[in-house]
């Protein structure tokens, strides 16, 4: 049996600073128990449109879209999911509109049986400086997380804070953020660590 842990990059960007902080993440994740699967989603180059409140959703695991949407349906309402941890670059102190697209498409979960009720949300936030709107970010996407009764964590011991803050405009980029490193690996183990007490035995 395997418990599985999702980091989904909201960046339009592939492959760059908010997904290496995502591996970074995943790694100590991964690291923290033998069960422990993960899986890193990028959104760059999918498409996914703005949640139009159709309500079609409330008749079943649908959308008015037909969109690249459809192929994150089954992946995240998957059973064995005991963690989302939500990666986002900071665009003007918040998610991107990638990251915000995602998540108002999620309502599909809560109209359906809330099927994300008790997964263990985590975030991570990269931003051009330092101080850049990490926190505030994070703080958005935690409220989307608890609007679908997820068990949302901190960063965890001994950073603990609000999650993963990360800044990508150092002259080594995210790499030399030593700081912000720390919070992306302690913020992986302890959405682990909780999955891993919240299902035992998977
Ligand atoms: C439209 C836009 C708005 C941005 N706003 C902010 C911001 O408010 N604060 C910040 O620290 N960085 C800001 N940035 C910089 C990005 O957060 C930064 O470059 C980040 O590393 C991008 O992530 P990525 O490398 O994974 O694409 C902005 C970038 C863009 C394109």
């Amino acid at each position: 049996m395997s418990l599985r842990i999702l980091g989904i990059c909201c960046s339009p960007r592939q492959g760059q600073s908010t997904f290496n902080a995502m591996r970074v993440c995943l790694d100590a994740a991964k690291d923290a128990g033998s069960q422990v699967e993960v899986q890193l989603i990028e959104l760059a180059g999918k498409t996914i449109g703005p949640c139009m409140a159709c309500n079609i959703c409330r008749q079943g695991l649908i959308c008015g879209w037909e969109d690249d949407f459809a192929e994150f349906i089954p992946v995240l309402a998957d059973t064995n999911v005991a963690g989302i941890i939500i990666g986002t670059p900071v665009y003007f102190g918040g998610m991107t509109a990638q990251c915000k697209a995602l998540l108002d498409r999620c309502v599909m979960f809560r109209r359906n049986g809330w099927l994300l009720r008790d997964k263990v949300g985590g975030v991570l936030a990269v931003g051009g400086v330092r101080n850049g709107g990490q926190e505030l970010t994070l703080q958005s996407v935690r409220a989307a997380m608890l609007c679908h009764d997820m068990v949302c964590v901190s960063d965890g011991k001994d950073s603990a804070h609000f999650g993963a803050a990360l800044y990508s405009g150092g002259p080594g980029g995210i790499e030399d953020d030593e700081d912000g490193l720390k919070t992306a690996r302690n913020l992986g183990r302890r959405v682990a660590e909780l999955a891993m007490r919240l299902y035992p035995g998977t």
